[in-house]
């Protein structure tokens, strides 16, 4: 049973998962036909049936039927077992003053599941710490994963709204938790360091926000259920710091939804690349959202360049936490660490003495790579 009690069981046949797969906007769709290529492979190794089935969102989805997220998307998430998921957004349907926004989709996608775990490992392959801008020493045992609340916060919180009064413009969002929204986050951070190292870093900014006193407050309080566990506390400015000059320091890292988004961006320098960081996102219930954490890379699109590594993780994801194929999840990681150690890389990867090449080409070599593995492994 795994620690986050997600269910593996899909909703209809026992024997078969369906998997929606969303592909978005920019380099959505070419990231996500990789992820799809790979678990497809998997699957035939390892004996699994999974369904892909596509849907719209995004601006795609709103050039298509005028909305966001379509209550058929929707519909299609809702009786999946997992949701795979490429990007959304880009700067044609940047018009501030657009009703409806592409990344509305993702978050009332993000809502309605109810899936306030967002997890985001960081484990730089020790292929790439030379990709990194980070120096090499400072890579060195580098662990972490952030575990970022993602259904609250100043991404929901009402009012939100910009409006003119007399002669100016005047904007407003909220930054509000409950207690409630606050603890469930808390337990999966030490639910999840239990079976790290057992260090859990919560960051706020408590010196300034009312949010953030509640937090720290609650975290404490929680951190007495955890004997075992390792609780520090620190503050947003200092952890973004610390994330560059001592990240092997980090174990579990438990935040609120904005400063989870920014710290993670920051975070993926550490792993060499935006496009290689994998997410998950998770609730109660038994469907799991797996996406990159990389937005939709508009200047990329169609071209062939971007990184498919962070889609392929979110799939490694996908089979250890919706389907709870440990096995599987492995395999895939390894053979992504197999290719890179054999020195292929995508452009935002690139280092002297490797080989380049295109997005379809590294989802074509990992899934080689796990139907080799299987192979050497005598299946
Ligand atoms: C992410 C992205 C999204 C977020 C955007 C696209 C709404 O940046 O998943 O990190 O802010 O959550
Ligand atoms: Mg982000």
């Amino acid at each position: 049973m795994s620690i986050l009690d997600i269910s593996a069981l899909p909703k209809e046949n026992s024997s078969m998962a369906t998997i929606a797969v969303l592909p978005g906007d920019g380099i959505g769709p070419e990231v996500t036909a990789q992820a799809v290529k790979v678990l497809a492979v998997t699957a035939e190794v390892f004996g699994l049936q999974l369904q892909f089935d596509r849907a719209l969102i995004g601006g795609q989805a709103i050039d298509e039927t005028g909305e966001s997220l379509p209550a058929e998307t929707e519909a299609l998430c809702k009786r999946s077992a997992a949701v795979l998921l490429g990007a959304v957004g880009g700067p044609k349907w940047d018009n501030p003053d657009a009703e409806t926004r592409p990344e509305q989709g993702l978050l009332k996608l993000r809502f309605g599941l109810g899936l306030y775990a967002n997890l985001r490992p960081v484990k730089p392959s020790r292929f790439l710490r030379s990709a990194s801008v980070i120096k090499e020493e400072v890579l060195e045992g580098v662990d972490l994963i952030v575990v970022r609340e993602l259904t609250g916060g100043l991404y929901f919180g009402q009012p939100s709204r910009i409006w003119q009064s007399d002669d100016h413009w005047q904007a407003v969002d909220t930054l509000s938790y409950t207690e409630g929204e606050i603890n469930r986050i808390l337990h999966k951070a030490f639910q999840i360091a239990t079976s790290r190292k057992r260090k859990v870093t919560s960051v706020d900014k408590q010196n300034v926000l009312s949010t953030s006193r509640l937090w720290r407050r609650l975290a404490t309080q929680m951190a007495s259920s955890y004997s075992s566990v390792t609780l520090e506390h620190l503050l947003v400015d200092a952890c973004s710091m610390h994330l560059v000059t001592k990240p092997s320091t980090f174990d579990v890292i438990v935040t609120e939804n904005m400063f989870g988004d920014i710290l993670t961006d920051e975070a993926s320098v550490l792993a060499g690349s935006l496009g290689m960081l994998p997410s998950a996102s998770l609730g109660e219930g038994g469907i799991g959202l797996y996406e990159p954490i990389h937005g939709s890379a508009p200047d990329i699109a169609g071209t062939d360049k971007a990184n498919p590594i962070g889609t392929i993780l979110s799939g490694a994801m996908l089979l250890r936490y919706t389907l709870q194929q440990e096995a599987a999840a492995q395999a895939v990681e390894k053979a992504v660490e197999s290719v890179l150690e054999r020195g292929y890389r995508t452009v935002d990867i690139r280092q002297p003495g490797t080989t380049l090449v295109g997005t379809a080409e590294m989802g074509d070599l990992v899934s080689a790579a796990v139907r080799a593995s299987s192979g050497a492994a005598g299946k």
